[in-house]
């Protein structure tokens, strides 16, 4: 069956104090929650803490990037041995603020999500248009041009062992939310696509839905048939808020 999904992204936020915290009033609020897997992506430095917070409960944990090289002479770059050190579930892979930010390509992106499978993890690829893209309508163009990159490198059986994550770059951070109907569509799109591929992979596929999701959205947006969790920015620093959204994903 379809996997069910909340997995936090802290980006650049917190400090040990806070996200010891954070993370004892989550593991709190979601012991005993069924029907969904529950996960937070950390900064780099605290993926030891966090391990060791975490490691007694049901919550996985991640990185939010990942080197596309195995080794070697790259200054400041984290591989996936390191993440595996450190028994990382998730990596997000391709989320919009590295790939417009730090200029990650499509290449580069579907690369690191290679490697980052090779190696064991979950990769949690982000696909998503820009307000220009839609208003152009070319949403669904830049969705697919986004996941053929990857399975032009790492073939669509790799979607059986793969997130996807759909971020519509106008709704990251920015209070505005797809509507529930706008989201299920890019989501119909993205499952239709690979199911044309390969049907079984693609009703397995989890797809997660990013953009704004708060205790108060989730529950709408979770209810669509093609909207299978969520990847949570600004909401998964508040545990209440956090707490609520995985509340309404699971059973
Ligand atoms: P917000 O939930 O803060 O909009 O961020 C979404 C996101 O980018 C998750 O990866």
């Amino acid at each position: 069956m379809r996997e069910k999904l909340v997995a936090g992204n802290w980006k650049m936020h917190g400090n040990l104090a806070e996200n010891k915290q954070l993370l004892s009033a989550i593991s709190a609020g979601l012991n005993g929650l069924n029907g969904a897997k529950f996960a937070v992506c950390v900064p780099y430095p605290y993926l030891s803490s966090v391990q060791n917070m975490l490691q007694d409960t049901d919550i996985s944990w991640g990185a939010q990037n990942v080197s596309q090289y195995e080794k070697g002479a790259y200054t400041g770059e984290v591989s996936v041995s390191m993440l595996d050190d450190f028994e990382c579930t998730y990596v997000i892979i391709g989320h919009s603020e590295r790939r417009t930010l730090f200029g990650e390509d499509s290449y580069a992106v579907a690369e690191k999500y290679v490697t980052a499978q090779r190696a064991g993890l979950t990769p949690i690829l982000c696909v998503g248009e820009t307000l220009e893209h839609r208003e152009a309508g070319i949403t669904e163009q830049i969705i697919q041009e986004q996941l053929t990159a990857v399975v032009n490198v790492a073939g669509i059986e790799s979607f059986s062992k793969a997130v996807i994550a759909y971020e519509p770059i106008w709704a990251i951070g920015t209070g505005k939310t797809a509507s529930p109907q706008q989201a299920q569509d890019v989501h119909a799109f993205i499952r239709n696509g690979i199911a044309t591929q390969d049907i079984n992979i693609a009703k397995e596929l989890t797809i997660l839905y990013g953009g704004s999701v708060k205790a108060n959205n989730a529950a709408e947006l979770f209810a669509m048939p093609d909207i299978d969790g969520g990847l949570i920015g600004g909401a998964s620093l508040v545990a209440n808020e956090f707490i609520a959204i995985c509340r309404a994903l699971s059973n």
